[in-house]
Formats: structure tokens, C-alpha cells, sequence
């Protein structure tokens, strides 16, 4: 499969990230020499996408000990947490960080641990290629077990592809798969409020696929559902709880809510670091809040008064009732239960 997109870098001991938010209009790599620069891309969303997010982490803990080679162990700890606190929903942040202190705890020798880090770091982005390949072949055949072999209208939210994951994608990875399949028809785009990951990212991924699709407002899914013109709908998330309860892109919840109105299967497709087992349920979720000027403007130009307020809640969670089914490397979740979600995504 074609991977057409290089959100992320590393060359000669350089990581470069392409600045998304610029896309799709132009293509810029932005160089990253610190801690700090990690943090910065992660917070003002150069890089984004719960996946890349959590590899962009190792990559900046690789780089504090590169530049840091005499530390000691519990300042690779304090480095870890200010590093995870740059974006507090998608869980993968957190996952990957946790994993370079575990690997950090273990080394007698500190400055023995940047090259391992870097070798993690890619070994983490390849096995996730693998990871969702396997996630979209369970969706085919689950697919196939509801329409057959018929081509497809699919609609998903934010993007999900190769920009936040570094590979293929989770919901959009399984997009591409079905395409090339010759399994999908045509793709509504949610243009996803206020970040437009899916008019400027996702729509951006399908032109380079050569995927048919039409970038959809928010609002238009009712009206979508209810005169027929989508079969499935596949979205990411960024934290499933123990429940199943899936944080994902604003917008997300109500996607499921009206797909299970319709009678339209709503599936999460994403990877076992996706998921956060130590928390209950949705309600345990931490929403980011982000910068209301994100509502209030566009390309720095006010389009509301500037006098107005804006709330702006970057993520919801959809309800694990609403959710069909969730696809993991490690197999189906459906009906999603707390049992079946702990059976099938209770080890990594
Ligand atoms: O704010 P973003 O763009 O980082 O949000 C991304 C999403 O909500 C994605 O759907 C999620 O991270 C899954 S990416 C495979």
C-alpha cells in the first residue's frame, strides 16, 4: 500500500515534523532540537493524530537525553511528565512517555539509552502499520458480514489517516484499505470544527489516495443518515474507557447518537494504546480545552465579533451504546462491554 504522506522524519539524527497546520495548502517540515520544541509542536498542533502524538513523545524524550547526556534518572522522570502535559486527552501521549521511563528505570546507564530510544521510537511506527492492517481487515469482514461485497459510502471525522498516525490510519487506514479493495463508493468528510482536520487533512489524504469524497459540515449528518446516503461510519479515538466510553474529536458523539437513530453501523477503529483501562468510564475523561481565538478566528482574522466568547472543548465522548463496534490489532469489540473490551484489549 502506498504511504504518500511522511508527517514525521528522522534523517542523519534530525527529526523533522511537517507542520499540519499549514495543510493542505502548502508543505513545510519543521526541525525539532529539543524537549521543548516537542512540546510546543504537540500543544499548537504541528503534529497531532493520537498515534503521532505518542511517537512525537519518545522522539522528545530521545532528544532531552541527547542534549542531556549527564542526567539522572529522575530527571528523565520530571522531563517525562512535562512532556506528557502537553495535551491531556489522547492517552497514546502518556503510553509511549510511560514506556521510555519504564525502559529509563531499567538502564544503569543513562546515556546507553538514547540510541534505544530512537530504535523504539521506529520500531513503535512500524509495528503500527502492521497493527492497522490487521485492524482493517477485521472491519472488511465485518463489513462484509452486514453488505456483503458491495461498495460502500463511508463517512468518518478528523482525520485519522496517515498524518496522525505516521502510517497508514486507523478509520482512515481502513478507508484506504476498502478503496484499494474496490470496496468503497464514496467518503463524506466531516470538515470537523474549529481545526478543519477534515476539510483541510483528511480530504487531503483522499485526494492523494484517488479516493471519490465530499467534505460534509457537522451539521449535515442527520441529514446524510436519514435519506440513506451513508452505510457505515469509522472514527479514531483518543482514550477508550474500560466501558468502551471512546473520547474522540468533538463532534464524534453526535455523529454516533444519529447513527444509532438511523439504524447506521458506528465503529471506532483504533489501537490497544488507545485504550485506558484505569479509567471506569467516559465521566473519568479529561477534555482538552483549547484557545477560544480557534472559533473566534480564522487565519488570524476575527469572523465572529471580538467581543464574543467561545467555549471550545477539543474532544467528546461517545457512549459505548452508540458504538457498534471497536476494532484493535487485537480483535473485534462488539457488543461493547467492559468484558469484551477488557478480553480483547486487556494486553497489549
Ligand atoms: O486534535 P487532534 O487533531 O489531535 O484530534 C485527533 C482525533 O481526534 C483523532 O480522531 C484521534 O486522535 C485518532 S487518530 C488515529
Amino acid at each position: 500500500m502506498k504511504n504518500v504522506i511522511e508527517p514525521l522524519k528522522y534523517d542523519n539524527e534530525i527529526l523533522k515534523l511537517l507542520d499540519q497546520r499549514l495543510l493542505p495548502l502548502e508543505e513545510v517540515y519543521l526541525t525539532m532540537k529539543t524537549i521543548e520544541d516537542c512540546y510546543k509542536a504537540i500543544q499548537d498542533m504541528v503534529v497531532r493524530g493520537a498515534p503521532l502524538i505518542g511517537f512525537t513523545g519518545i522522539w522528545g524524550m530521545a532528544l532531552y537525553l541527547k542534549n542531556n547526556p549527564k542526567i539522572v534518572f529522575p530527571q528523565f522522570e520530571q522531563a517525562a511528565n512535562y512532556l506528557k502535559s502537553s495535551r491531556p486527552t489522547a492517552v497514546n501521549l502518556a503510553y509511549e512517555i510511560d514506556r521510555c521511563v519504564e525502559m529509563a528505570r531499567n538502564e544503569t546507564h543513562m546515556n546507553a539509552l538514547y540510541p534505544k530510544l530512537v530504535l523504539h521510537a521506529q520500531q513503535e511506527m512500524n509495528n503500527l502499520y502492521e497493527k492497522n492492517l490487521k485492524m482493517a481487515h477485521l472491519a472488511e469482514i465485518e463489513l462484509t458480514k452486514i453488505y456483503g461485497d458491495r461498495p460502500l459510502n463511508v463517512m468518518t471525522i478528523c482525520n485519522t489517516g496517515t498524518l496522525a498516525c505516521g502510517v497508514l490510519g486507523t478509520a482512515l487506514g481502513v478507508i484506504v484499505y476498502l478503496n484499494n479493495k474496490n470496496k468503497v463508493k464514496s467518503v463524506y468528510a466531516s470538515e470537523t470544527r474549529p481545526y478543519l482536520q477534515g476539510s483541510r487533512l483528511t480530504s487531503y489524504e483522499l485526494l492523494k489516495e484517488g479516493i471519490d469524497h465530499n467534505i460534509v459540515v457537522e451539521g449535515a449528518a442527520s441529514y446524510l443518515m436519514k435519506n440513506k446516503m451513508v452505510d457505515v461510519i469509522f472514527a479514531g479515538a483518543d482514550r477508550i474507557a474500560r466501558n468502551g466510553d471512546t473520547a474522540n474529536k468533538v463532534g464524534t458523539s453526535s455523529l454516533s447518537i444519529i447513527a444509532k437513530h438511523y439504524g447506521v453501523p458506528f465503529f471506532i477503529v483504533a489501537p490497544v494504546s488507545s485504550f485506558d483501562l484505569n479509567t471506569e468510564s467516559g465521566e473519568g475523561i479529561e477534555i482538552e480545552l483549547r484557545d477560544p481565538n480557534e472559533i473566534l478566528k480564522y487565519k488570524n482574522q476575527y469572523i465572529a465579533h471580538p467581543d464574543a466568547k467561545a467555549l471550545n472543548p477539543s474532544f467528546d465522548v461517545s457512549d459505548h451504546s452508540c458504538i457498534t463496534g471497536i476494532f484493535c490489532e487485537n480483535g473485534t469489540i462488539s457488543p461493547v462491554t467492559t468484558l469484551n473490551v477488557t478480553k480483547i484489549a486487556g494486553h497489549k
